[in-house]
């Protein structure tokens, strides 16, 4: 990173302004929108359609919880998401771009290929050449071409899309025979590619992150966990509606990383998380609900549609 870089100060609003590094990153000039020629990501990022909020919020010893970003439909969420996303890869990639699967994620990864197909062939290359990504979990016990693994999720959602190279997209080993140790050599290879820039974070339904169960300290490290009943009925979906078919165990990064990316991007769509959202955003943070934490980073963004927000007390403040 440059010197400029390291002693730029964000805006309160960093998510919609342009990175101020993106111009002294080596080729980081090369990979700006040409006037003639709007992108996808650019045009999301200009034509924002969301509201701004404050909330109150449940971290006594802070002023300012996450901010929040609400939208009325899920197009416009989607879009927006995936175009910071891909603003994140292009203008600052020196380090990891921080992924997850799960149903809230698919019309965002959608919206990305899109916005990446709108790309001149030389920032796709560009792109490609730079991409480095690390998800959050992996189920233990599924082999990586199983639809029902992550793996095979992010293979047939993004791989393929944006025609990656699958080295450059890493998922935790779900086929390890140590997975104790799969956990720690995931967490080191993490570590040496410089830690999670942004992090992309879908919420479970009992106030998980990743596949971060209750209860769960903030320090937690990557590790080998027991997926709790809960989140095995939530995730039944994807294997044909049995709980028992979900496996048992899985390989998750833990808050401990999640909590040093340098930003965090928590999507929540839908009613069905709105009490949990609500909760992990207005209760002191607490190891009953993972998703908590989150209130103690300095740059974290939720973004939600009406649905999710629904049970937030009087989030109306608007920022700008
Ligand atoms: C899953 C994953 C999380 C995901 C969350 C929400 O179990 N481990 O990474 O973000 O739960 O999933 P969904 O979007 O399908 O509700």
């Amino acid at each position: 990173m440059c010197k400029s870089c390291s002693t730029t100060t964000e805006a309160p609003n960093w998510w919609l302004t342009p990175p101020a590094e993106a111009s002294c990153e080596a080729g980081g000039t090369e990979l700006e929108p040409s006037a003639e020629r709007p992108h996808g990501w650019d045009q999301a990022l200009m034509g924002f359609t969301g509201e701004l909020l404050t909330a109150p919020n449940g971290h006594p010893e802070r002023q300012n919880g996450p901010a929040l970003v609400r939208f009325a439909d899920g197009t416009g969420l989607a879009d927006w998401v995936a175009s910071l996303l891909l603003r994140e890869r292009l203008l600052r990639p020196e380090r990891p771009l921080g992924l997850a699967t799960g149903r809230t994620m698919e019309p965002i990864y959608a919206a990305l290929a899109r916005q990446v197909n709108e790309l001149s062939a030389a920032q796709r290359q560009e792109l490609r050449k730079r991409w480095c990504s690390f998800n959050l979990d992996a189920y233990m016990g599924l082999d990586r071409t199983d639809p029902r693994s992550f793996s095979a999720e992010m293979t047939s959602r993004l791989t393929a899309p944006l025609g990656l190279d699958p080295e450059r997209v890493h998922l935790p080993d779900g086929q390890a025979a140590d997975p104790h140790a799969a956990a720690e050599c995931y967490a080191a290879q993490l570590a040496a590619a410089g830690g999670i820039g942004l992090q992309l974070l879908g919420l479970g339904l009992n106030g998980h992150v990743g596949f971060n169960e209750p209860d769960c300290e903030a320090d937690a490290p990557c590790r080998c966990i027991e997926l709790s009943p809960a989140t095995r009925h939530q995730n039944a979906g994807a294997f044909g509606g049995d709980p028992d078919a979900v496996p048992k165990q899985a390989i998750t990064l833990g808050l401990r990383e999640i909590l040093a990316a340098k930003s965090l991007l928590l999507v929540v769509t839908g009613a069905a998380k709105a009490e949990v959202l609500a909760r992990a955003l207005q209760e002191p943070p607490t190891p009953e609900l993972p998703a908590s934490w989150i209130q103690l980073h300095p740059r974290a963004l939720v973004v939600a549609d009406g649905a999710a927000l629904s049970e937030l007390q009087d989030p109306t403040e608007k920022l700008t």
